[in-house]
């Protein structure tokens, strides 16, 4: 469905380069949620943008069943869709939801039905005439979702699509994409840094550190036994919902600048089992098929006193 081999962004700014795509591969496959998580400013959504063509790629490629992104033209929109964390950026503040919706029937030049699609996504038909800041946050980005859906693309890249809404909403917009998938086989690309959500959506995780994939693996095995340190240090900073009460362990540092390259791993610095050879040596993706972490000392197997013993 979606294929991208070693897709690179480097943003070149007066202070230095900034490598916020570093050779990233990664594969969704039909009918399929892969999420892509990770902290602030780790290149999460500059790849989004690169598999829309809204960024242009410094190096590598985006296939979309097997083609790259240019070959589509204007057709791309019966191919992708795309649901924001903020609903104003897919629908025009100034447009009716209906006009919004049809946009990509026209550009498509086929005959919208409008109506049928607002309840297909929950929402009454009258929800239609109305303007997107007439409606709730869980109403907009259910028009943005009816909105992204219009010609039931094959693949959905969905960049924090709940962030914004409050937790009983945003499990009711998970539930509709799941449905969505159901019936219509869609695949999805899920961007976010709320755990639980990707727990509760995902099939298969990749896990993004400073531009790099650092672990990636089916979501319940990436959750139970994460083996790159990184993925550990952000889960334990993510509230589960027990936890909400109080708030969890902050992940120790912050995410280096990244105009200022790590030598070694890209984590070394923030890292509790960090060696001396992790700051020298770049660690690659390693590991079976379907399950990999780009660590010296990957964590599955080990307990924290073998490690800290070693
Ligand atoms: N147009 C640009 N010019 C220069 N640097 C940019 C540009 N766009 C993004 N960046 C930098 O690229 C890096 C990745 O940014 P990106 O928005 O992709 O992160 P993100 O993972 O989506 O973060 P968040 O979770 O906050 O949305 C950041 O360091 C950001 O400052
Ligand atoms: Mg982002």
């Amino acid at each position: 469905m979606l294929s991208i081999n070693q897709a690179e962004v480097v943003f070149k700014t007066s202070l230095g380069d900034v490598r916020a795509v570093d050779k990233v591969s990664l594969s969704v496959e039909s009918g399929m949620t892969v999420a892509l998580v990770g902290e602030s400013g780790c290149g999460k959504t500059t790849l989004a943008r690169s598999i829309l063509g809204l960024q242009e790629l410094t190096g590598g490629e985006i296939l979309v069943k097997g083609k790259s992104m240019k070959s589509y033209g204007s057709k791309i929109v019966n191919e992708l869709g795309m649901i924001w964390q903020d609903p104003f950026a897919s629908l025009n503040p100034r447009w009716t939801v209906k006009k919004s919706i049809e946009e990509p029937f026209r550009l498509a030049g086929v005959s919208p039905s409008t109506e049928e699609l607002l309840l297909h996504v929950g929402l009454d038909p009258s929800v239609a005439d109305r303007y997107p800041h007439e409606l709730s946050g869980g109403q907009r980005q259910r028009a943005a979702i009816g909105r992204a859906i219009a010609l039931k693309p094959s693949l959905v890249i969905c960049d924090e699509p709940t962030a914004a809404l409050d937790l009983s909403i945003r499990a009711q917009i998970l539930n509709l994409l799941k449905d969505i998938q159901a019936e219509f086989q869609t695949s999805f690309f899920y961007i976010s840094h709320d755990l639980s959500t990707v727990q509760y959506i995902a099939d298969y995780v990749a896990v993004m550190y400073l531009g790099i994939i650092v672990e990636e693996g089916k979501t319940e095995e990436v959750f139970s036994s994460p083996s790159h340190p990184y993925t550990k240090a952000l889960l334990e900073s993510a509230p589960t919902l027990e936890q909400l009460q109080h708030l969890p362990d902050p992940l120790p540092g912050e995410v280096p600048d990244p105009r200022n390259p790590v030598t070694g791993c890209k984590f070394h610095p923030r890292c509790k089992f960090a060696q001396e050879m992790c700051s020298m040596e770049v660690p690659v993706l390693k590991g079976e098929a379907y399950r990999q972490s780009a660590c010296f000392f990957p964590l599955k197997g080990f307990t924290d006193e073998r490690r800290a013993g070693n």
